[in-house]
């Protein structure tokens, strides 16, 4: 099966999902349940459709078993998954419980036959190295079932403290389980290519390690909620990150070998940093807010996995990969480069910076301005992602017109062009970086200004956790 060259349902459902909750996010105060929305559009849209068509991709690369599942099959999953996220998207918000059931029962179908085709190519695959990945998306998919069906009863509504309960076990299974464990199964090759230097010597076998200690963790977490214990959900919390700090290790080790240097490597190592400061705040939530209390302030939760986690490990990965995909040769690649690294720097530590001041307690109209550029700048990679495939495709074009000029026949050696260095080995920029925090601190200067309680910051000082919940929420609300 050829991989290469565009692939609309590869390519194009995640860039739309994703500008949908862009777009609705930006549109916040004209959608009453847009929080929800904007959360799910990014989850399963986002998430959940890249993780089905990229875990097969890696399977492919690192089992070498391509011909087992034909792109049209995989077509067909992936609209069956399209038909779901609408069923859940359209069911929840507007209280269709049968709508929402279908759709959490068409999803979770679809992920356990993408499982079932993932096991099947791994029990047909001569013996190679990197299994372990595979094993980490077949874990991750069997978390999606149960996250599903958490979904569909808090949309029921629940009463009293069960509310909050099934909140902590929905979000993390689907998050640290459903999405967190396919981003570590994908890191163990992922992040060294991106990095572009050697693999730690003991990267197979610390992924393997690592993976009970991060199931058991997230196992733990799930059922604290469940059986009212909120220090088992803490001693879950550390187990996972236990597992998570495992797995770093080989990773360090390779960014030691080549530092972050380009937009999917300074996305990624931002979303790197992100999950342990969410592991940390969620064991202390849990300790001192108690279940029932815990969801007046998630968006804290939320923002910190969803979107400094998970949505910048996306948007890294894409990055790198969508150019990978396309290929052509040298000058296509180049030529998508160029886009998908334009204001790299400046759109990672743009995000980084007005998430963190969007979780400080400052005044509700500085966080609003400050979460619009955050979007802003997350938006711009998705425009950046789509212009890399357009200049690919265009390059190509360019290259084989001129190779029939010159009589050069498909497969033989296109004319070379010299590449421009700022291209092939980007690295961080200085003024990029003072842009960001020019950018936010206007953002924050506008807010300021207009908002009226914010003559001084006494009265930012003031403002409790529970606001700085209400900050979080202006993100995604
Ligand atoms: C199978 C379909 C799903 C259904 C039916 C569903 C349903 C729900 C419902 C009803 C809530 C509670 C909203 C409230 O607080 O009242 C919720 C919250 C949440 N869900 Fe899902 N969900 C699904 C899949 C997912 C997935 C795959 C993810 C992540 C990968 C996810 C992440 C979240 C998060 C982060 C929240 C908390 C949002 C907030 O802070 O308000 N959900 N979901």
């Amino acid at each position: 099966m050829n991989t290469r060259g565009a692939w609309f349902m590869r390519d194009i459902p995640v860039i739309l999902w994703l500008a949908a909750a862009i777009l609705i996010a930006l549109l916040s105060p004209v959608f009453g349940s847009s929080r929800w929305l904007v959360v799910h559009l990014i989850a399963l849209g986002g998430f959940t459709h890249s993780i089905m068509v990229w875990s097969v991709y890696f399977a492919n690369a690192l089992l070498k078993t391509k011909d087992v599942d034909p792109r049209s099959i995989q077509n067909i999953r992936l609209t069956l998954l399209q038909v779901g996220i609408l069923a859940v998207v359209i069911g929840v918000p507007s209280l269709q419980g049968w709508l929402t059931i279908l759709g959490a029962v068409i999803i979770s179908g679809v992920i356990i036959w993408h499982a079932a085709t993932l096991l099947h190519r791994l029990r047909i695959a001569l013996p190679g190295r990197f299994r372990i990945s595979i094993r980490y998306y077949l874990v991750a998919a069997a978390f999606v079932p149960i996250g599903a069906l958490f979904g569909v009863l808090l949309a029921r509504g629940l009463p009293g403290d069960w509310h909050g309960k099934l909140l902590v076990a929905h979000t993390m299974v689907n998050l640290l389980g459903w999405v967190g464990l396919s981003i570590f199964g994908t890191l163990i090759t992922l992040w060294p290519t991106m990095l572009r230097t050697k693999m730690a010597d003991d990267a197979e076998r610390t992924s393997i390690r690592a993976l009970p200690v991060l199931a058991v963790g997230l196992m733990t977490i799930m059922i604290s909620p469940l059986v009212d214990l909120t220090w088992l959900g803490v001693v879950g919390v550390g187990v996972y990150l236990t597992g998570t700090l495992i797995t770093y290790r080989p990773m360090l080790q390779a960014a030691r070998g080549r530092a972050p240097h380009s937009f999917p490597t300074f996305s990624a190592s931002a979303a790197l940093l992100w999950l342990p400061v969410a592991l940390v705040t969620l064991a202390v939530k849990m300790l001192f807010d108690g279940w029932q209390v815990l969801p007046v302030s998630y968006g804290v939760l939320t923002v910190m996995f969803l979107v400094g986690f998970a949505l910048q490990m996306l948007l890294g990965a894409l990055s790198y990969l969508v150019p990978v995909v396309i290929g052509g040769g040298p000058r296509p690649l180049r030529a998508g480069m160029r886009e998908l690294n334009r204001l790299g720097t400046w759109r990672v530590f743009t995000v980084n910076i007005a998430l963190i001041v969007c979780l400080l307690p400052v005044p509700p109209l500085v966080r609003t301005f400050v979460a619009i550029i955050a979007i802003l700048a997350l938006a711009l990679t998705l425009v950046c992602i789509l212009l890399g495939i357009l200049a690919m495709l265009r390059t190509k074009r360019q290259l084989a017109a001129e190779m029939a000029i010159q009589g050069i026949p498909p497969g033989g050696v296109p004319p070379r062009k010299p590449a421009d260095p700022a291209v092939i080995h980007p690295k961080l920029s200085k003024r990029q970086v003072v842009g960001a925090v020019v950018t936010v601190a206007l953002g924050a200067a506008l807010g300021f200004s207009f908002d009226p309680s914010a003559p001084g910051l006494e009265a930012s000082q003031s403002v409790t956790v529970a606001h700085s919940t209400q900050g979080a929420n202006a993100l995604v609300h």
